[in-house]
């Protein structure tokens, strides 16, 4: 155990919450030349506020005309969506777009069915890797960037492959779709998010009593374990945060488990009380927490002698953090502490 030095890790404070409304669907229509028509589900690039600032994208509504990476030098994007499969995805040429603020009508990335929650098991591990970093990569740079239109993604199937195949043709054809032209054009037809103006927190908690014995006047100590379940990312309804903070639930309801074992015989019964919390709002300036603890009496709260909040602790290598707010004065807790391995 080491010190107070912090994992890496995506660690947002925000100040106000959107709606996420994450399931929506993209209408793929082969404008006038042919009245076909199909629908996949796409998710929307997270938005939000940090320090009086706007992140994410503010956009959500689309109809326009559909191009590919192979869109012919020069041509106005203003108008457009580019659809790039994650396959395809040039980090650097995204970047230098965003950071050059220009123009577009609005981005779908097209996700590998590798990456989606349905494909398990070990096949393809290399290029799951490779996707995950890629995709970690456009993460943050979205997430920090403020972007003028709407953002979204989607996973691959054989329906938007053969559209993709398509609009490529007609791209290296040097078509480019337009009112006249005719081409793929994509809808989604949506109103303009609206801020969430009170957000639900939903925290869990959980109380197993320790064992009283007759001289204990006074309610027991209370030793509180914490863990944040919410997640950030950007694309919400997609996070699924096996570190932020799956790996804390994980552990706290294992500790749970074993406790009420424990706690079922008197014999093996502790002399505390534990108090268990799955809180919500991490990212939102821990306002789950907040709630939480504002909802304990002040008897509870004055019991409480130890907490430990359990974040983040599935890491890449063997190394466990541990922080502290102030130098341990308890003696166990020196010890917990102190031990190094
Ligand atoms: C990626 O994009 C950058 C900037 O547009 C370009 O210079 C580079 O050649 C591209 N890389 C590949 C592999 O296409
Ligand atoms: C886990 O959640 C906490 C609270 O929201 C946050 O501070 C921490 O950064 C999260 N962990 C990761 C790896 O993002
Ligand atoms: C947390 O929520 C409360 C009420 O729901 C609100 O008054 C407060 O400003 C919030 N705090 C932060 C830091 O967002």
């Amino acid at each position: 155990m080491a010190n107070s030095k912090k994992p890496g890790g995506l660690r947002e404070m925000l100040e106000s919450m959107y709606s996420v409304i994450a399931l929506l669907f993209i209408l793929v229509a082969c404008v006038e030349l042919c009245d076909a028509a199909a629908a996949v589900d796409v998710y929307r690039l997270i938005q939000y506020d940090m320090s009086g600032s706007p992140f994410g994208s503010r956009f959500a509504a689309l109809n326009h005309h559909a191009a590919s990476l192979h869109f012919p030098p020069g041509v106005d994007l203003s108008r457009t969506v580019l659809i790039i499969p994650l396959r395809e995805l040039n980090i650097t040429f995204v970047r230098e777009y965003i950071n050059q603020k220009n123009p577009l009508g609005g981005l779908l990335v097209l996700l590998p069915e590798v990456l989606s929650f349905k494909t398990g098991g070990n096949k393809q591990v290399h290029e799951k890797e490779k996707m995950k970093n890629l995709l970690a990569e456009l993460e943050r740079l979205l997430v920090h960037s403020n972007i003028p239109y709407p953002v979204y993604f989607a996973f691959e199937n054989d329906e938007i492959d053969t559209v993709l195949a398509d609009i490529k043709k007609n791209d290296l054809m040097g078509q480019p779709a337009t009112a006249t032209t005719g081409g793929y054009k994509f809808v989604i037809p949506t109103t303009e998010p609206k801020k969430v103006a009170s957000p639900t927190m939903t925290n869990i908690q959980g109380w197993l009593s320790g064992l009283k014995t007759d001289g204990d006047a006074n309610q027991l100590p209370t030793i509180a374990i914490v863990a944040s379940y919410d997640t950030f990312g950007a694309a919400p309804a997609l996070s699924v945060g096996s570190n932020s903070n799956g790996s804390g639930i994980v552990a706290l309801l294992e500790i749970a488990r074993l406790f009420s074992l424990l706690y079922s015989n008197p014999k093996t019964r502790g002399r505390y009380n534990l108090l268990f919390g799955l809180t919500s709002g991490g990212p939102y300036n821990y306002n789950g927490t907040q709630k939480w603890l504002r909802s304990f009496d002040q008897r509870l709260r004055e019991s409480i002698d130890y907490a430990i909040c359990l974040n983040s602790i599935g890491s890449w290598d063997n190394e466990l953090w541990i922080h502290v707010s102030k130098p341990p004065e308890n003696a166990y807790i020196k010890q917990i502490f102190e031990v190094s391995w």
